[in-house]
Order: structure tokens, then C-alpha cells, then sequence
């Protein structure tokens, strides 16, 4: 889709890239040239995908795996780059996921410090971890995964998982302004309803059936769709000039 050599040489790293979204987005930079490390999320679900079997054969891709929940989780990751990367030229902070749907009445602590943890305090503790490495590229770029109920503020029992999108979504704007004197650009991918695992574990099929008609497009998105606004906000070429701003991917379903 994009010139195979957009990214040539260039080292990215993409957290929550064992399926889905993630998975797509890595499998683009990897047709562009690119290193790629790949968090596979918490273990591995099955054997790779063959295109990451060959870039991994390759040494053009390393999978590591690591829970984000779990104490040390994000020290293993950020110690993998480090010894794998002499500087990252992307960071993409994608891993999350709504957990579970928690009535407000009933949401436990225990619930809400796990959704922050994974979809919030991941994503600052990534950042900082990887900032040093991120100031020795020449122009990198940092792209955070929100969603769009970060500015609807999702459906019943997401109200916690969207509102961290909304500390995500602020926090890369505020980081923008932060880090531009370092050559840094921040920005943001906003997906609206796409069909990955995600909304199989969260969401019925009447409910995505209704969803569907409401979206001027008619229809779901998909991993495919979401990739390149990644990779567009990723490239100092094509994106250079754009910083501290949330590209919306969701077939017209939030136009404002
Ligand atoms: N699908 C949508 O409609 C939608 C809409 C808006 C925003 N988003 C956001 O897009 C991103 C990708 O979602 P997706 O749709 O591609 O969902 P997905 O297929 O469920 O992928 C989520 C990724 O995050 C990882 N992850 C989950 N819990 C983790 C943990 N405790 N530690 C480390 N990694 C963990 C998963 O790893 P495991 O394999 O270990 O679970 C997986 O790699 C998420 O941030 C999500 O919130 C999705």
C-alpha cells in the first residue's frame, strides 16, 4: 500500500501486536522496510502468522511476549528493545482492552485499578521507558491506539476503559507539545467499532448489527483500515508537520 521502502532500517515497536489492530499495523511496517519488534501480548496464542515467521526467520521481526498487569512485565519489555535497538524511530503504545463491561454501581476496585493499569498507566510507563531511545532518532514519532468513546464516552459498563482513552488521548497532546523541541511527533489513531477479538468478547451481534446501521459508511471497520493512519502518523515524510492530533477512523460513525 505505502512504498515499500517508507521505513527501511527504521527500528518500531508495536505493544499488543499478537493479534488484531496491532497485528495488522506490524505486518505493514514490515512490508515497508521496517524493524519491528512486536509485544505479542501476554503469551503466545498459537504459532505465528507465516508472514512473521518469515521476518522473524529474517531477523526483521522479534516477538516477545509480555503481561502488563503483571509486576516486571513492562521492565522485560522495555529491557528487550533496549538490547535489541540502538534507538527506536517508533513507538506504537496499541495494547489494551476493555476488560470486562462493569456497571458503575457494582465496578469493583479491584476492576477499575486493572482497566487503568492496562489501557492508562501501560501506556506513560512504555513512553517513559523508551523516551531516551526515542530522542536518538533523527525524527521519531509516537503513536498511541484510543478509540472513539473517548469522546462519546463508549456504551453501558465502558465508562472506566473510556475515560482512559480520554487520559491517553490528552496525555499524547500534552506530550506533543513536550517532546517537539526533540524532534518527537505524538499523535493519536482513534478506531471506531472494528471486528477483532475485541468486540467478539465484548459486544453481541445484534448489538454491532445496530452499531453497523448507524455508520455512514454501513459498515464495521476492519484491522486493515486502521493500519495505515498508523503508519501515515508514523512517517516524518509523509506526516512531518502534524503533531498533538487524534485521527478519527471510524466510517463516519462520529463526524464533529
Ligand atoms: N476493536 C475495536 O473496535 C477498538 C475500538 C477502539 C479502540 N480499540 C483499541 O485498539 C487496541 C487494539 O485492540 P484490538 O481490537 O486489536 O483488540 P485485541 O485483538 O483484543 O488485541 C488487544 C491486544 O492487547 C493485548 N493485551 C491485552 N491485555 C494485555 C495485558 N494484560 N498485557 C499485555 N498485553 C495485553 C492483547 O494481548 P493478548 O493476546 O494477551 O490478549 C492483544 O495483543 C486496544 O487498545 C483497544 O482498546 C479497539
Amino acid at each position: 500500500m505505502f512504498h515499500p521502502s517508507l521505513f527501511k532500517g527504521a527500528n518500531v515497536v508495536v505493544t499488543g501486536a499478537g493479534r488484531g489492530i496491532g497485528l495488522e499495523i506490524a505486518r505493514q511496517f514490515l512490508d515497508c522496510g521496517a524493524h519491528v519488534l512486536l509485544h505479542g501480548g501476554r503469551a503466545a496464542a498459537g504459532p505465528l502468522p507465516d508472514f512473521l515467521e518469515n521476518a522473524v526467520a529474517e531477523a526483521r521481526a522479534h516477538v516477545v511476549y509480555a503481561d502488563f498487569l503483571e509486576e516486571g512485565g513492562i521492565g522485560a519489555l522495555l529491557q528487550r528493545v533496549d538490547s535489541l535497538f540502538p534507538h527506536v524511530d517508533v513507538l506504537i503504545n496499541n495494547a489494551g482492552t476493555m476488560v470486562g463491561r462493569f456497571p458503575a454501581a457494582d465496578l469493583t476496585d479491584e476492576q477499575y485499578d486493572t482497566v487503568v493499569r492496562l489501557n492508562q498507566t501501560s501506556v506513560v510507563e512504555v513512553t517513559r521507558g523508551l523516551l531516551r531511545s526515542l530522542r536518538r532518532a533523527p525524527h521519531a514519532a509516537i503513536v498511541n491506539t484510543v478509540s472513539i468513546s473517548a469522546l462519546t464516552g463508549g456504551s453501558p459498563g465502558s465508562a472506566i476503559y473510556s475515560a482512559t482513552k480520554a487520559f491517553v488521548s490528552t496525555y499524547s497532546k500534552g506530550l506533543a507539545r513536550e517532546l517537539a523541541p526533540a524532534g518527537i511527533r505524538v499523535n493519536c489513531v482513534s478506531p471506531g467499532t472494528i471486528t477483532t477479538d475485541f468486540h467478539a468478547r465484548y459486544s453481541s451481534a445484534e448489538k454491532l448489527e445496530a452499531t453497523r446501521k448507524t455508520i455512514p459508511l454501513q459498515r464495521l471497520g476492519t484491522a486493515e483500515d486502521c493500519a495505515p493512519a498508523y503508519l501515515f502518523l508514523a512517517s516524518n515524510t509523509l506526516s512531518g508537520y502534524i503533531t498533538g492530533q487524534v485521527l478519527e477512523v471510524n466510517g463516519g460513525q462520529l463526524i464533529c
